[in-house]
């Protein structure tokens, strides 16, 4: 027969349980640092997100702690981690989803913070700035056409590909992207899809080609998957590389089509 304490529902029908964190530590900002695990004991509550069960750990137990979030809503990408050895969000992974022992380290990849976070933005912005991931427009264009209507079906397929939240999941979960530092990622090449698909954009497919058609874009991503397998948007990555990847060679076999 059940006690009390065990009745107690944790997330969807699990007995409530004490859960053990294992965080990966380390400031590098501090000399004394030196990488360790550890382990932090909780208490699950119904429908506990990995995000609350850090806040609870920096609030009961050691507000040092350092770990990111901005939305707690899987929209703002900041909370991204490895978790169990896998790229995931922090405010969208249930405990329940989660064995008793849960071991987290930052993502790897990006250059670290301290503890679980990371500086993806940095990352982001450079590698934003390598692909000019802007609309370009030229100066004669009138500035109420980024504004006109496109077709509904252009629309939704321009927002599927804008559903990216740069969490910088695909990266870490990247064999390509451990071995080159410049490697855009699937983030960066699902970019250049987006905007090779807008048409306010006024860059030729050259244009695209020519910021992209080397190792560290479409020629450099080996078909691992591991971008599909854990991008938390369910983003079609692998299909938009490898549409750009066919297009690449065909222009470059057949340059007058
Ligand atoms: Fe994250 Fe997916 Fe965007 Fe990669 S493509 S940054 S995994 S949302
Ligand atoms: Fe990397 Fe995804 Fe290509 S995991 S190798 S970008 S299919
Ligand atoms: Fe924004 Fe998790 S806090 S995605």
């Amino acid at each position: 027969m059940k006690g009390n304490g065990e009745a107690q529902k944790a997330g969807e029908g699990a007995v409530a349980r004490r859960l053990k964190i294992n965080v990966l530590r380390y400031n590098p900002q501090d000399p004394e640092s030196r990488p360790h695990l550890q382990t932090f004991e909780v208490d699950e509550a119904p429908s506990m997100t990995l995000f609350v069960a850090l806040n609870d750990i920096r609030d009961r137990q050691d507000p040092s702690l350092q770990f990111d979030f901005v939305c707690r809503a899987g929209i703002c990408g900041s909370c991204a981690m490895l978790i169990d050895g896998r790229p995931g969000l922090a405010c969208r992974t249930l405990t329940s989803s989660l064995g008793e022992q849960i071991t987290l380290a930052p993502l790897p990849f990006f250059e670290l913070i301290g503890d679980l976070s990371v500086n993806t933005g940095k990352w982001m912005r450079g590698m934003s700035e390598r692909l000019e991931a802007w609309i370009h427009t030229s100066e004669e264009v009138d500035v109420r056409r980024l504004e006109e209507r496109m077709e509904p079906e252009l629309a939704e397929q321009i927002y599927e590909l804008e559903r990216c939240i740069e969490c910088g999941c695909c990266l870490a979960a990247c064999g390509t992207a451990r071995m080159r530092e410049n490697f855009v990622g699937a983030v960066g090449l699902n970019k250049i899809a987006r905007l090779r698909l807008d048409p306010r954009d006024q860059r030729a497919d050259a244009d695209y080609y020519e910021l992209i058609g080397d190792d560290n874009g479409v020629f450099g991503c080996m078909s691992l998957l591991g971008c599909q397998d854990v991008c938390p948007k369910d983003l079609d990555l692998q299909t938009q590389i490898a549409y750009m990847r066919r297009k690449m060679l065909r222009a470059a076999v057949f340059p007058s089509r």
